[in-house]
């Protein structure tokens, strides 16, 4: 796939692509009718880029994110993941073998955390390695990854004990511990006020970026799209990809370039 998106213009040649989209569509039969969430979206993705998705309430945003996470499937179209030099048709495998495939490559941060609340913080970090593999090396990981966020002394804590943001650090902390090539946020601030939503956003833009990892984060934050390397724009069911609109996204060869339409209106909720 690098061969054709290269030819197409569509990928920086110094960066590996991680993630294309190809006619990815999903629509809902809801009452009889049905409604299309996502129409027949192409993308392409380098490794180690952090990507934004603005749009609307309802635009179809968490829809994108469960589709390139393989939690939920496309009603046509295709999602690529490269993994040790390959190009894996995520959409082609089974839910095990997506949910292995996840477990391997992808981190995923939500809006509302998502921990295990009779699991204690050490043990919801721990949990995605356990699930992997038999022995105990997750702990010592995940005390680690627990220190760099923070959070060392609060190892025994259940997450009722913790604040939202730091219940947000351990979900980060958790989406790192398989040290995933793949970080995907739905809204990682939208439950926090803005002094703690922007310290945990600057923890994880900090760490995804001294690990390397691509990170595609759904926001209404345009603030957060100023830092970002790329920006789409999820309306009517396409994504229009703003580069130009952000500073990083000066950086030619840093800009990825999707088959989709620009536009040159400021970026609006
Ligand atoms: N299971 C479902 N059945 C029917 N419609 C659905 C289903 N899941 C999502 N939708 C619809 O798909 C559209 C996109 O939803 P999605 O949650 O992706 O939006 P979003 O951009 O993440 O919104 P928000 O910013 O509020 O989180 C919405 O209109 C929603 O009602
Ligand atoms: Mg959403």
């Amino acid at each position: 796939m690098n061969k054709r998106a290269e030819d197409d213009g569509l990928v920086s040649k110094t960066r590996p692509l991680l993630v294309r989209l190809e006619a990815l569509g999903k629509s809902y039969h809801e009452a009889g009718q049905e409604k299309c969430v996502l129409d027949a979206v192409d993308c392409s993705i380098g490794a180690g880029q952090f990507i934004c998705l603005l749009g609307k309430s309802g635009s179809g945003k968490s829809t994108l994110l469960n589709l390139i996470s393989g939690i939920d499937r496309p009603s046509e179209g295709s999602v690529f993941i490269r993994e040790n030099g390959r190009d894996v048709e995520l959409t082609a495998l089974n839910e095990h073998q997506r949910t292995l495939f996840r477990r391997r490559n992808i981190g995923i941060i939500f809006q509302f955390f998502n921990l295990i609340p009779t699991l204690t913080v050490l043990e919801n970090v721990a949990l995605p390695v356990e699930l992997a593999s038999s022995d105990r090396k997750g702990h010592r990981r995940a005390k680690n990854l627990l220190d760099r966020v923070g959070l060392g002394d609060r190892l025994d804590s259940f997450p009722d004990r913790l604040s939202g943001g730091e219940q947000q650090r351990v979900a980060i902390a958790r989406a790192l511990i398989h040290d995933p090539v793949l970080l995907l946020a739905d809204e990682p601030t939208g439950n926090l006020d803005e002094g703690t939503g922007g310290a945990v956003l600057e923890l994880l833009l900090e760490l995804s970026r001294d690990a390397g990892k691509t990170l595609i984060m759904a926001t209404h934050d345009e603030d957060i799209a100023g830092l970002a390397d790329a920006v789409y724009f999820l309306e009517r069911g396409h994504l229009v990809s703003h580069y130009g609109l952000t500073p990083n996204s000066n950086r030619e060869s840093d800009v990825l370039r999707t088959p989709g339409r620009e536009v040159d209106t400021p970026i609006a909720q």
